[in-house]
């Protein structure tokens, strides 16, 4: 009798462990100790058990009632105080506070929208160093020690030879120094100027290069890339034109104009009534370029072109001041 009620004792502790609510707490405890609970039950075969036995049972079957009220005790207080102890003014059945998520800056998400169209069309993506020497960033485009084109370049110097580049141009140098043609790549950075700050403009923004090197290239390619380029990231009814202009590692050279986004090239605001707004320069890569990365102009042909991220963006999204993107300022930023 002994060793049932322990085993009793023993099955009652696994048991009160599971209960969750109240209510099934209070079927436990009839079930082992109500009136025709298991322990009364057991304490029946009483009569067939001698006298010297009966006092140690009697205190075994007390023993583990106590112990079994003690348990029910303690778990009821536990599974009542589950529901019963929260803050005042707390509604468990609320939703859980939805944690800010970051996500790109407009500056990054443009630029990458740039790419991913030139890298369709097969361009691989390579970047180059932001501080570049002398021969990089002016010499070695052409860009001789003393000629006006640098007028528009003015950067920030670290050393007498060492600057912050003014363009991405430069990269097309490092890969065309280090590496044999065929090369089609975009060359998305950050570049510097010394200038003052203003509405249009800013001393550090961000540039797209792109190149193609190959045999028998024309400015027909060039003319096809682009156009292409401009119809997938504007919209297939934006026009081009192509109009002269000068940069010494590009010969012929040319700036791209699209029709206006705004008014299709009615004339309005944006585009200032002409119809047209200037999206980027582009030209043949200039053979004394090509010669200074020891490839033969003979043999190899390309174009080269280059724009401004944060000029394509204002474009995109009417933004008319530049200085809005480095504000951080959220009110901006969430409209992206
Ligand atoms: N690097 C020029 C600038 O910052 C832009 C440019 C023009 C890049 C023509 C090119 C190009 O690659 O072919 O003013």
């Amino acid at each position: 009798m002994i060793d049932r009620l322990e085993a009793l004792l023993k099955e009652a502790k696994g048991t009160i462990k599971l209960a969750n609510d109240p209510k099934s707490v209070e079927e436990i405890r009839v079930k082992y100790l109500g009136k025709s609970g298991l322990i009364t039950e057991i304490l029946k075969g009483l009569g067939q058990v001698s006298a010297e036995m009966r006092p140690q049972i009697g205190k075994v079957s007390n023993e583990v009632k106590n112990r079994i009220s003690e348990l029910l005790e303690e778990r009821k207080e536990a599974v009542e105080s589950k529901g019963g102890d929260l803050p005042e003014g707390w509604d468990p059945t609320l939703p859980g506070r939805v944690l800010p998520v970051g996500k790109m800056h407009p500056l990054t998400t443009v630029q990458k929208e740039i790419c991913e169209i030139f890298a369709s069309f097969g361009f691989n993506v390579v970047e180059g160093p932001d501080i570049e020497t002398d021969y990089y960033n002016f010499l070695g485009l052409n860009f001789p020690m003393d000629h006006p084109a640098r007028d528009a370049h003015d950067t920030f110097y670290l050393r007498k030879d060492l600057l912050l580049r003014t363009h991405t141009t430069p990269t097309q140098v490092h890969v065309m120094e280090s590496q044999q043609p065929p090369f089609k790549v975009v060359a998305p950075g950050r570049v510097y100027r010394n200038e003052s700050v203003d509405a249009t403009h800013h001393h550090i923004f961000h540039q797209v290069d792109g190149f193609l090197v190959d045999k028998d290239i024309h400015f027909g390619h060039l003319k096809g890339i682009l156009d292409n380029w401009v119809k997938k990231f504007f919209g297939s009814k934006i026009k081009t034109r192509f109009r002269p202009s000068f940069f010494p590692f590009t010969e012929p050279s040319a700036e791209v104009d699209i029709s206006c986004i705004f008014c299709e090239g009615k004339g309005c605001r944006i585009c200032k009534q002409s119809g047209w707004v200037e999206i980027m320069g582009c030209g043949m890569i200039d053979p004394a370029v090509f010669e200074k990365c020891h490839l033969d102009p003979e043999k190899w042909s390309g174009f080269a072109f280059g724009m401004g991220v944060e000029r394509v963006a204002m474009f995109k999204y009417d933004i008319d001041d530049v200085r809005l993107f480095y504000q951080n300022d959220l009110r901006f930023l969430r409209q992206f």
